[in-house]
């Protein structure tokens, strides 16, 4: 049944994922179930998104009463969970409560936006350089793939938008780079999830705010990935005490409905996009904005923070206490891990994995991303921490790397 329905995937769908590795129909709490009806412990959480897991009860009844109420308004018109979503942002983002929100459908169009507010900014301070970092992902839209360092993804597409560039994330790297007076903002992710869970250095985001502080210049903070509790924060960058200018946030926000969202948290940057700069048909779509509510709220009422942040420790040395010698380091935050082998068997591994019933991801060859939802139990994450061993062992032992 699965290679059907595979086979009508290829015939019908564009070939930019390859062939995916199964069909999934069905999903509850971690678990998903394939068209076989092969049972899974989703690790992946479709990628960093179903932070409450699989068909939760929360999501279900928002999206369902949503749906039965109000489908569509365009920005034409507000709606309720719009407005209300955009205060819960608010407070949970933190800065001085004073932030705007704009809502899209994706980390890419979150970021989109976020250029847009730089690049208008630096227009309007005569400054034409924006600075990202080297290994960033940032989205594939024309605008965060420019932000993108990744040059397989980038190249196909040039030009794309020129004066961006791309450095080590070091504090002599912000001084030199900041040094002509041109920078108009610097994109970051506080953690690099895509480039194999790799945090930049506590340091880093406390100088870039200190010298775009003195250079008129925007700090954006990428948190599509790390945001909504993934860390055990709301906001990786909670921990750096540093006030970005502008926050980006996807994946996990509706929990699995898409939704982005762009924050601005300073007076400069939520004054730059006038009205008519900028503009969507489904951004604060209010199914949407119910589904996120649903997401912020159980966050809340059920102590996921904390949850992720304790789980998410413990899990790390559950797994280092492995002391398996192809595990070269494990690494992260919260519910977001890196597991990095001392060879490139990543790929393999996610292969074997699946094989014993676990969805994890390859973030680079040599690296395993976990990001699972934060409804993770501390035996759901033992199963997998026993069962590790013999999956790393055979992605040695079996075929072709
Ligand atoms: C840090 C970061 N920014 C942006 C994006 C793009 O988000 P989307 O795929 O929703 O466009 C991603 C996706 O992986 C991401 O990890």
């Amino acid at each position: 049944m699965d290679s059907n329905w595979l086979a009508r995937y290829e015939e019908s769908m564009l070939g930019v994922f390859g062939t995916p590795a199964m069909v999934l129909t069905r999903g509850e709490g971690v678990y998903v179930e394939d068209a076989d009806g092969n049972t899974y412990m989703d690790l992946l959480g479709g990628i960093a998104v179903n932070a409450l897991g699989h068909a939760h009860p929360a999501i279900a009844q928002a999206v369902e009463k949503q749906v039965r109420t109000l489908v569509h308004a365009s920005n034409f018109f507000a709606t309720m969970p719009q407005i209300e979503l955009g205060e819960a942002l608010r407070e949970i983002v933190g800065g001085s409560g004073q932030a705007k929100v704009f809502l899209s459908n994706s980390g890419t169009e979150a970021n989109e936006a976020a250029l847009k507010i730089v690049k208008a900014h630096g227009n309007a301070t005569g400054k034409n350089r924006i600075l990202a970092l080297k290994n960033a992902f940032h989205g594939r839209s024309l605008g965060a793939l420019s932000l993108t360092y990744k040059p397989a993804y980038r190249e196909p597409f040039a030009p794309l938008i020129s004066n961006i560039e791309w450095i080590e994330p070091t504090t002599i790297a912000l001084d030199e780079a900041f040094a002509a007076g041109d920078v108009a903002g610097i994109f970051v992710e506080p953690i690099q999830g895509e480039a194999g869970v790799i945090e930049v250095p506590p340091n880093f985001l406390t100088w870039a705010r200190t010298l775009c502080d003195q250079n008129d210049a925007l700090l954006a903070v990428d948190e599509v990935q790390t945001g909504m509790g993934r860390t055990g924060q709301w906001m990786a960058h909670h921990g750096a005490g540093v006030v970005p200018d502008v926050v980006t946030l996807a994946k996990a926000l509706g929990g699995g409905v898409p939704i982005g969202a762009t924050i601005t948290l300073s007076s400069v940057a939520s004054a730059v996009l006038k009205p008519g700069m900028h503009g969507t048909t489904f951004g604060g779509n209010p199914v949407a904005a119910a589904a996120a509510l649903a997401v912020i709220r159980t966050i809340k009422s059920d102590g996921l923070l904390e949850h992720a942040r304790i789980l998410g420790d413990q899990w790390m040395d559950s797994i280092r206490a492995l002391k398996n010698p192809h595990i070269k380091q494990v690494r992260g935050r919260g519910l977001l891990i890196g597991i990095e082998l001392d060879e490139p068997r990543a790929g393999m591994a996610v292969k074997v994995a699946q094989e014993s019933g676990f969805i994890i991801n390859a973030a680079n060859p040599a690296t395993i991303r976990l990001a699972p939802p934060l409804i993770l139990t501390g035996e759901q994450a033992d199963a997998f921490t026993a069962a590790l061993p013999d999956i790393i062992s055979r992605s040695y032992s079996e075929g072709e790397l």
